[in-house]
């Protein structure tokens, strides 16, 4: 069995006191863990965040730029993170898509540019609350994934991990129901394995999110398609995600 991914999305929130003190906490409780934790904090924190965190947790970036330099204002690149040793970053939130205007052609981009050097993406897909009602979900997110992973070769493929996060559900408290959740990701495994291959399929992680939190979290991770979750705002206090971090999740479902 794979080991489950938590993940934290700390999205625009914190101050550097915050920040910190939320990583002492982690280190004091988090000593050894089956599940692979991440937290994506907003890039003025990675430097503070990786000289402090342990080593069972790794720290990513919630968005980075495709080129390696240049006159990009407000930007960051891939070298950047690197230099920091950061190898991980969210590529595609729907709030960098809806909000940023970030298209699926710059979605692409980023992907491959951070698969070219070495930094592994979570890579969001979802569908809106119209597409849904309108029995759009599949269509609709199966073009995302194709768009995203134009262009990605079979032996760079599985670097990525998808994160399904219905657009309904996120912050809304709507969690979309496990088996909703893990069927849409069975599709989106089908789809990968049309792409692909089988064992790609098999292999590659995707997560779910979407109000998850430390009620809801059992359900969704014992199910047979859900690699883990990412958190947002549930993983704000420190308490619930180590909590989450240190659960342990069977397949029942
Ligand atoms: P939420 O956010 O857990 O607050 O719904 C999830 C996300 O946007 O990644």
């Amino acid at each position: 069995m794979k080991n489950k991914i938590i993940a934290a999305n700390w999205k625009m929130n914190k101050d550097r006191d915050e920040a910190i003190d939320f990583i002492f906490k982690v280190n004091e409780k988090v000593k050894s863990v089956k599940n692979q934790a991440f937290i994506f904090a907003p890039s003025i924190f990675l430097r503070d965040l990786i000289k402090r965190v342990n080593s069972h947790i790794k720290i990513g970036a919630q968005n980075m730029y495709h080129e390696e330099k240049g006159a990009y204002t407000g930007e960051i690149s891939y070298k950047m993170l690197k230099s920091y040793n950061i190898f991980h970053v969210l590529i595609g939130h729907s709030e960098r898509r809806n909000i940023f205007n970030e298209t699926d052609a710059d979605v692409n981009k980023k992907i491959l540019a951070a698969i070219s050097q070495e930094i592994k993406p979570i890579v969001c897909v979802g569908e809106s609350l119209e597409e849904r009602k309108k029995n759009l979900t599949n269509k609709f997110i199966s073009e995302q994934i194709e768009k995203a992973l134009l262009d990605v070769s079979v032996d760079k493929v599985e670097e990525i991990i998808f994160a399904y996060e219905p657009l309904w559900a996120i912050g809304t408290g709507v969690t979309a129901s496990h088996e909703e959740a893990n069927n849409t990701i069975k599709m989106i495994r089908n789809k990968i394995r049309e792409l692909y291959n089988d064992k790609v399929s098999e292999n590659i992680n995707i997560l779910y999110g979407g109000s998850v939190n430390n009620k809801n979290i059992d359900n969704l991770l014992t199910t047979s398609d859900i690699d883990g979750v990412l958190v947002g705002g549930a993983s704000l206090d420190p308490e619930n995600f180590i909590e989450m971090v240190k659960r342990e999740y069977k397949k029942r479902h």
